[in-house]
């Protein structure tokens, strides 16, 4: 899976869009009432997000936001007070928070088209670098942490959400639901009792990356995840849990990790309690690690870089 492949998907489904009938499908470009509705949704869906965007305490910090979407947090984070940088992979998602950000009449420090694998960013120049459902979609992802690690201070944090492996959604809805309702359109389609086009929508779309990529190699687990998080066109998805946080997450130490948010489509379960037992977004606080058991704040080594011992 190469980053070519991950930046024509978001270029072309600009995440979020669909959820509220498209920008210009349904807004016909109104760029003012788009944002309005998308932020009323996410936030009226999403419940949790606000209160978890206070409890980072922004207020004065230097902020990287990763992978911007609509860019709803971007204008939350400047709102709480951050000194705030955006990056983004298509050009898409920049022109959007570009757009909302003049709109709004707020300001930041910089907004740019790049990868998470490339920051365009001096070393050292962020105190908490946030990637809200990003880096889950990034299939180098020790190269991006080891990227994110020299942009962050020592003394800084990293705070990501990433998709939960031990949810509601992953282990029935993915794992049991979806797979067993296309192993039978399936077989129903190969009998000729229905067809693709009959099926529509998303159920569609799962039958023809089955019959391009063989229905019981398309059914496996590995592979069924990348399709079934955000669309089934998606290339790349992976859902985590503690391990492979710690593994993915080298140079960086867990602080805290919770779950939030009920989500398993086509289950009608939002507003059901257990988002902490099995919500789908796992947040998760990290801070470098420090070298050789220095203090935090110490200069430490940067991944992949000769160790000068030069202070931050
Ligand atoms: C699922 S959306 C999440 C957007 C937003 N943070 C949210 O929660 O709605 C993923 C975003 O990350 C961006 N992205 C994907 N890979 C990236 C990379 N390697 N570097 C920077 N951004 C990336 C995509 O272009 C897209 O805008």
């Amino acid at each position: 899976m190469d980053e070519q492949t991950v930046q024509n998907f978001w270029q072309q489904h600009a995440c979020g869009d669909a959820q509220v009938g498209g920008l210009w499908d349904r807004f016909q470009g109104d760029y003012e009432q788009f944002f309005s509705d998308y932020d009323r949704f996410r936030y009226g869906n999403e419940r949790h997000l606000l209160a978890c965007l206070d409890a980072l305490n922004v207020a004065g910090k230097r902020v990287l936001e990763i992978g911007l979407g609509e860019g709803s947090e971007s204008e939350q984070l400047i709102r709480r007070g951050a000194r705030w940088t955006g990056v983004d992979l298509t050009e898409a998602s920049v022109d959007r928070v570009q757009t909302r950000l003049a709109l709004r009449n707020l300001a930041y420090d910089d907004l740019r088209q790049g990868s998470v694998l490339d920051l365009p960013f001096a070393d050292n120049s962020f105190d908490l670098v946030f990637s809200h459902g990003v880096l889950h979609h990034v299939p180098e992802i020790k190269r991006a942490q080891n990227e994110i690690c020299r942009v962050i201070r020592p003394d800084g944090e990293l705070v990501i959400m990433l998709y939960a492996r031990w949810s509601l959604n992953y282990l029935v809805s993915i794992a049991l639901l979806r797979r067993g309702v296309l192993l039978a359109a399936a077989l129903l389609t190969r009998a000729g009792m229905t067809s693709a086009d009959r099926a529509g929508g998303m159920l569609a779309g799962h039958l023809s990356n089955a019959q391009k990529q063989g229905l019981f190699n398309y059914l496996k687990l590995s592979n069924f995840v990348h399709s079934n998080t955000d669309g089934p066109g998606n290339p790349y998805a992976l859902v985590y849990d503690r391990p492979r946080v710690e593994r993915d997450f080298s140079s960086f130490r867990v602080r805290r990790m919770y779950k939030r948010y009920m989500h398993a489509p086509p289950l009608p379960v939002h507003r059901l309690p257990g988002e902490r037992l099995l919500g789908w977004h796992l947040w998760v606080h990290l801070s470098p690690v420090p070298a050789g058991g220095a203090t935090p704040t110490a200069s430490r080594p940067r991944p992949g870089r000769p160790f000068t011992g030069r202070g931050s």
